[in-house]
């Protein structure tokens, strides 16, 4: 492994500052001011001088991206365009490969169905598309009738239960069986970094409704952290410097057509952090492309907001407004590579949007303006990341407001200090990324009440060893028994005691936007609970074995936990 690529790995995800032959930062891994975290390129290792933690580049994206071994090879692999070899990817557990490649027979399927159906070719020839992009996106074709993939694919029960479950097939109502969700179709498929399909869309030929249908939450794809086009933009150029994201699938597909290949598209949802985070780690700028009408403007303001948390020195985030009326694929007919490359080399900061968009809200040009204008800023500053970005985005607001920065700074910081504690709390906790298993399942629960209180939870999570599991469990007891409480209702059960301030950090966590991928992440979430305790007290009692001690009751124990250990667990 070539050592430099320890400073570009970590560097991409924290920033690291040169320090003689070496790089400083604060560690990411406990909180503190001063940096005592450095990353050695010679040694190919980090350390942490004030908690201890240190390792090789592997270690560190197992504990920062919370990957285990074999997703960490693939990652660095991913990264540094290198195949990954065989025997590391045959380790993986198989739970979910029969779903991704049942995901990947219908990709192909709809692809042969394209080649043989003209009505279909035509229509993508009429919007401007040709064959190479078209395989490179792997765009096929659902034919019309209920049953073409069934019929194909389906061929006894256990196969139709997985395409239910990859949400290809629909059950009828009636109990007498499936049909194909996707008919008379244009398909994309939805792929994930290391380009295995998730999911598809798929756009009707004319005018029909809805124009386009989506793979509904499934056990591999979510739609609040899906990019499309992801893995072919990683694919078509090796070192991406940003990438623009769009709205539409036919919006990337036509970009690309036309040579401008670093496009991504969310999929009919806005820009989440979990978006933000993940293209962050391939990209330092991102540009946000957007219809200039008021629905645009809306999306980008929230864009801002999701990006705010994610921003710091060296990550740029920037804003295209294209005309009333246009979207990138009319616009790139129209104007060609060269006219729409110029508006993306145009775009406009996320400081000079931010600052414009508050100047307008606030109407500054009174005494009165100006404060409104402070007053305005200062939660969206609060969302920052503290560091050089925030105090020259607070020295460029002072200018406006006409204040010096520092007394700006001064006056921001006078808020009382409960509340502000709270939004800092809340905003950590999802801007690093690094909520806990369990952290994540009681974010899902606080968002989620209601669903929860459906979920059969098994009874050996309120005894397991791994943390958090017993207050996991008793908030699932707690909303089994009262299914109508609202997530501010069960938090306010917990204003007494030590958990409090957690929760309410918790509940600001990133989720699925969906109820059904809520569901699916916090079934998902349960069993690796219990995988973990599984193992901990399974490592344990190999410990205790070495030195002779297990009594017969341990020994029992150990056998039965072996039997446990599920396969089926990522
Ligand atoms: N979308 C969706 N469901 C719909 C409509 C839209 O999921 N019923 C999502 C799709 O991801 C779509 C995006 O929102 O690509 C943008 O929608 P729209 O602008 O209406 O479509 P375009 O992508 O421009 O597609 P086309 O040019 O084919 O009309
Ligand atoms: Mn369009």
């Amino acid at each position: 492994m070539q050592r430099a690529d320890i400073v570009e790995i970590i560097g991409s995800r924290i920033q690291l500052k040169k320090a003689g032959r070496e790089y400083k930062a604060c560690c990411p891994f406990h909180g503190e001011r001063t940096p005592s975290f450095t990353v050695s390129p010679a040694k190919g290792f980090y350390h942490c001088f004030g908690c201890g933690v240190h390792g090789t580049v592997l270690d560190f994206l197992m504990q920062y991206d919370r990957l285990d071994f074999v997703a960490a090879v693939e990652e660095l692999a991913l990264r540094l365009g290198l195949e990954v070899p065989r025997e590391a990817g045959a380790q993986r557990p198989a739970g979910l490969d029969p779903l991704y490649a049942l995901l990947d027979r219908a990709a192909g399927h709809f692809e042969k169905a394209l080649r043989r159906h003209p009505q279909a070719i035509d229509y993508l020839r009429s919007r401007g598309l040709d064959g190479d992009i078209a395989r490179s996106f792997r765009i096929g074709y659902a034919a019309a009738g209920w049953d073409g993939l069934l019929r194909e694919l389906g061929e006894d029960d256990k196969t139709r239960q997985q395409l239910l479950a990859a949400g290809l097939v629909i059950g009828r109502e009636d109990g007498s069986g499936h049909y194909d969700r996707f008919r008379d179709r244009i398909m994309f498929p939805i792929r994930d970094r290391r380009g295995r399909v998730l999911g598809f869309g798929g756009r009707v030929l004319g005018g029909g409704e809805p124009k386009y249908l989506n793979s509904p939450e499934t056990a591999v794809f979510h739609k609040g952290q899906e990019l499309y086009g992801l893995y072919e933009a990683c694919q078509a150029e090796r070192r991406l410097a940003s990438l623009l994201v769009v709205e539409g699938y036919m919006d990337t597909v036509m970009l690309a057509r036309h040579g401008i290949r670093n496009v991504v598209a969310t999929l009919g949802t806005a820009t989440t952090g979990e978006h933000l985070r993940r293209l962050f780690r391939i990209v330092p700028e991102i540009i946000f492309c957007f219809d200039g009408d008021r629905a645009g403007r809306a999306a980008a303001w929230r864009a801002l907001h999701a990006a705010l948390p994610e921003i710091r020195d060296g990550r740029q985030a920037r804003f295209l407004f294209l005309p009333e009326g246009e979207d990138p694929d009319s616009l790139v007919r129209r104007e060609g590579a060269a006219g729409f490359a110029e508006r993306m080399a145009g775009a406009t900061s996320l400081s000079d949007y931010l600052l414009a968009e508050l100047q307008q809200q606030a109407g500054t040009d009174s005494l009165d303006g100006r404060a409104r204008l402070a007053e305005l800023a200062r939660p969206l500053l609060e969302m920052l990341p503290a560091g050089v970005y925030r105090e020259l985005l607070t020295d460029q607001l002072a200018q406006r407001v006409g204040l010096p920065g520092q007394r700006l700074s001064a006056a921001l910081g006078e808020e009382p200090a409960r509340p502000a504690r709270k939004t800092r709390q809340a905003a950590s906790a999802r801007r690093s990324g690094r909520v806990s298993l369990v952290g994540q399942a009681i974010a899902l629960v606080l968002n989620y009440p209601a669903m929860a209180a459906g979920l059969e939870y098994p009874p050996a999570l309120a005894t397991a060893r791994v943390k958090g599991a017993a207050l996991l469990a008793e908030l699932l007891q707690l909303v089994r028994d009262h299914p109508q409480l609202s997530a501010g209702a069960l938090l306010e059960r917990f204003r007494e005691r030590p958990e409090w301030q957690h929760l309410q950090a918790l509940l600001a966590v990133t989720v699925p936007i969906s109820e059904d991928g809520a569901r699916a992440e916090l079934g998902d979430s349960l069993l690796r609970i219990l995988a973990q305790d599984r193992e901990e007290r399974l490592a344990l009692l190999v410990a205790r074995a070495g030195t002779g001690q297990l009594s017969a009751e341990e020994k029992a124990e150990f056998r039965e936990l072996q039997r446990a250990n599920p396969h089926d667990i990522r």
